[in-house]
């Protein structure tokens, strides 16, 4: 179920068909904020109430045009115009597939730093999401380069990679601000760990890793054993609560997110909108086929 999922998420001409499909399309709304700014705003000023952080994602992936690339730079920084304006506790994530990393990494990278320097000004962070691992080491590449001349950006791990202890290793050196997930795409064994319990070792040691960093980190999981082990290690270490970040996706495991907060942890939500949700929306169906569940549901209340 999960490799025909991935499948389907990369299937140009059947996402047209899918996207018709109304159950299909009122049950993607349970996890993007919807398809405007305001949405995504009112949705962040909704997590700001509830005593939690955000991150504003403008949905869109593997642009196939320069034009398509500028479109979407200028899009993200009008966000973090109104992100100032409307006074919102929040920080913006961004893929560099959506900035033109496919077509030409120095034309990405001169989106990526126009980004990250205009967020500087206005005091806000960027953080450079995470794709498949066709894009690690260029996407590594180009948060060290832009780190290097600012230092409001910052980078993901994805623990199911092999590669990862060498990759924080790294980051760490440069003091960079990681969010450690398990990562949520299709990977070969060759790259990536195959079995739920190594990836979860893995995440566990470079969690202790980033926490004992004193850098300000986010530890983004649902996972109650891996938020369990969070919690422990940083007791343990007499590491403060306010020294790093749960975060967690818009839509999945509130209950989880309000605990959190109401113990006295900081929490950022991740918050997606924009009209490209579905390979977006697919990737959180492959994660836990079960969600397959609200797709059926809304079929009922057609
Ligand atoms: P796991 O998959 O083991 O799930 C634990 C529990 O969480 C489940 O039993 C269920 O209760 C709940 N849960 C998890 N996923 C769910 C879903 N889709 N719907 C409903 N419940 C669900 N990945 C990546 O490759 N690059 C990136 O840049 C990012 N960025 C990112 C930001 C933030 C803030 C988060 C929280 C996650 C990401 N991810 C990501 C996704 C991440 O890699 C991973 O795929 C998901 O978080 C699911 O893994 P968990 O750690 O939650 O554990």
């Amino acid at each position: 179920m999960r490799a025909l999922l991935f499948f389907l998420s990369r299937q140009e001409s059947l996402k047209h068909l899918i996207l018709r499909f109304g159950p299909f399309r009122r049950a993607a709304w349970r996890f993007v904020a919807g398809e405007k700014l305001e949405d995504a705003i009112r949705a962040a000023r909704a997590a700001n109430a509830a005593g939690m952080r955000a991150s504003l994602d403008l949905l869109g992936e593997n642009v196939h045009s320069k034009e398509g690339a500028v479109r979407a730079r200028a899009e993200v920084v009008a966000m973090l115009d109104t992100i100032r304006a409307e006074a919102v506790d929040c920080n913006v994530s961004v893929k560099l597939t959506q900035l033109g990393l496919d077509l030409d990494p120095e034309f990405c990278f001169q989106n990526l730093r126009e980004i990250v320097r205009h967020a500087a000004e206005l005091g806000n962070f960027i953080r450079v999401d995470m794709e498949d691992s066709r894009y690690t080491e260029r996407t590594l590449e180009l948060v060290h380069r832009v780190r290097a001349e600012h230092e409001n950006v910052g980078a993901v791990i994805q623990a199911y990679l092999r590669r990862s202890e060498a990759d924080v290793r790294r980051l760490l050196e440069a003091r960079t601000r990681i969010r450690l997930c398990k990562g949520a795409y299709l990977e070969p064994e060759t790259v990536a760990f195959k079995h739920k319990r190594d990836t979860d070792e893995n995440f566990v040691r470079l969690m202790q890793r980033v926490l004992a960093s004193g850098v300000y980190h986010g530890i983004a999981t649902h996972d109650p054993a891996m938020i369990r082990a969070t919690q422990e290690y940083a007791a343990a270490g007499r590491i403060p609560k306010g020294a790093f970040e749960f975060q967690m996706l818009y839509g999945v495991r509130r209950d989880l997110q309000r605990r959190l907060v109401a113990e006295g942890y900081n929490m950022r939500i991740y918050i997606p909108y924009g009209r490209q949700w579905y390979p977006y929306f697919m990737r959180r169906l492959a994660e836990r086929p079960a969600n397959l569940g609200f797709v059926l549901r809304n079929l009922f209340r057609d």
